[in-house]
């Protein structure tokens, strides 16, 4: 079949190229015209595992092209997507100018044959009632059906996610429009869930605010865990056995960042202050992962004091591992911040340094984790990135000038940096360091390492 997307940003990128990827006929649409030339010759400019691949064998096979040009886009296709971002605005609410832009460009194009439009943007509940006025009203046609079509990539397994969907939800109004998206739909091979447009808008919405309620929840946990001596980690191996629980999405951290769980709350706590709803859980979701942002800061704040002119290695600038995205990322905030109290900061991240180096400036970030950590009086790490699981502590011991890990996200074992000579502090664990020695954690034979953790 032949689609168009219009925004070629993460989700009309991922989702065109896999698209094309099963033999549909794909044009990308985006108004940057540089970004557009890029992806006509291969060129990829974000970082996906997979994604550069993709796009490049199916541009040689020709079932994927890219333009600038709506009209072209739209007149080619039977199917057209609305993958334009819909970005927080000041308020909390949805930004919705780049949908309501990219809804009248279709109208404009939609000639006499009937069309399905899916919106795959996260848009607030009842935005497709307004997007299908503006099409009617640009196009003067009713020949067409405007359809809820939301998606559930991660960043960092978006081509994964993308080719082998958990379901593929379809809010639709009329029986043809979601006829032709099942057809659509059939090579990914995946249970196809059929609704009306505003529950599966709603959907959307409640899936990314119960996730980003296991994490505030597990977050809040871990305060506790600090505590009274017990280990966050160990209790969600424990609470993710339970099939009425499920493992993800457990793990306590710095909080939940990057371009959809801080937007999408704030998003659907605003809609439910509109429609008259005092939605007190997710607003209590939305201040522990504020609150959550500066408790790390606190920690090293207290145990460093005084923290000016102290050397800091801030290992992480990435929202989460597997991708360059610096949206929201706590990590550079945390940064920011530290350098802000005075310390003297260098950050590490195998992909993002370029784009936190934007933020933070060149002299901050660095690709060269072994430049980043020699001499440094803490180590903090901020995103969990596989490489710093496997940092090797002895020869970490040797370089730093003071041996301090901060543990942002738990990603090592405290036992092994305490026995490297580390002082060790995690996020919902036990202080590991000389005065305190002794103290055991749960132990690891009762639980298989790494079951059920999410990445
Ligand atoms: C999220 C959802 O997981 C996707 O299903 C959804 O399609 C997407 O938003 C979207 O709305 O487009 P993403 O933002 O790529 O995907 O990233 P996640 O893997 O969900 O992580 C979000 C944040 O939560 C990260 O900062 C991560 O570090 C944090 N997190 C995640 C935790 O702190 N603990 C966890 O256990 C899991």
């Amino acid at each position: 079949m032949k689609a168009a997307i219009i925004g070629s940003g993460y989700v009309g990128l991922v989702s065109g190229a896999c698209f094309a990827e099963v033999g549909h006929s794909v044009i990308c649409v985006d108004t940057d015209g540089d970004k557009i030339d890029a992806l006509k010759k291969g060129g990829v400019s974000i970082y996906e595992p997979g994604l550069d691949e993709l796009v490049k064998s199916n541009l040689a096979s020709r079932r994927l092209a890219f333009t600038t040009d709506v009209g072209k886009a739209v007149r080619e296709s039977e199917l057209i997507f609305i993958a334009v971002g819909t970005p927080s605005k000041p308020d909390g609410g949805c930004d919705l100018a780049q949908v309501r832009q990219a809804s009248w460009e279709i109208g404009r194009s939609l000639g006499d044959d009937y069309k399905v439009i899916a919106v795959m943007s996260t848009v607030p509940i009842e935005t497709g009632d307004e997007i299908e006025k503006i099409i009617t009203r640009s196009s003067g046609s009713l020949n067409f059906d405007l359809v809820s079509n939301p998606e559930f990539l991660q960043e960092g397994s978006a081509v994964g996610d993308r080719m082998n969907p958990r379901r593929i939800v379809i809010g639709a109004g009329s029986g043809k429009a979601a006829a032709l998206l099942e057809e659509f739909y059939k090579p990914f091979g995946s249970e196809v869930m059929t609704t009306d447009r505003k529950t599966a808008e709603m959907a959307k919405y409640a899936c990314n605010a119960f996730l980003a309620t296991k994490i505030s929840f597990i977050n809040e946990i871990a305060t506790i865990c600090e505590e009274v001596g017990a280990d966050v980690t160990d209790i969600s191996k424990i609470m993710g056995k339970d099939p009425r629980i499920g493992p993800h999405f457990l793990n306590a951290g710095l909080g939940y960042g990057g371009s959809c769980f801080p937007k999408d709350t704030r998003s659907l706590d605003q809609i439910a202050n509109l429609k008259g709803h005092y939605f007190a859980l997710l607003k209590s979701v939305i201040e522990v992962n504020n609150i959550q942002r500066q408790r790390l800061l606190r920690k090293i704040l207290y145990e460093l004091q005084p923290i000016d002119n102290k050397r800091l290695a801030v290992l992480g600038l990435a929202f989460k591992p597997n991708t360059d995205d610096i949206r929201e990322s706590i990590a550079v905030d945390l940064v920011g911040d530290l350098l802000e109290k005075g310390a003297r900061v260098k950050a590490h991240d195998p992909i993002a340094s370029t784009n936190a180096s934007k933020i933070l400036g060149g002299g901050v970030c660095s690709s060269d984790l072994n430049e980043v950590v020699a001499g440094s009086d803490a180590v903090i790490i901020a995103t969990e990135w596989p490489v710093y699981r496997e940092l090797d502590l002895e020869y970490l011991k040797k370089v730093v000038a003071e041996p301090v890990i901060f543990d942002g996200r738990n990603v090592l074992d405290p036992d092994k940096a305490f026995r490297a000579g580390f002082k060790y502090f995690g996020t919902g664990r036990q202080k590991r360091q000389p005065d305190i020695e002794g103290i055991g954690s749960f132990s690891e034979t009762f639980i298989e390492a790494g079951d059920g953790q999410s990445a």
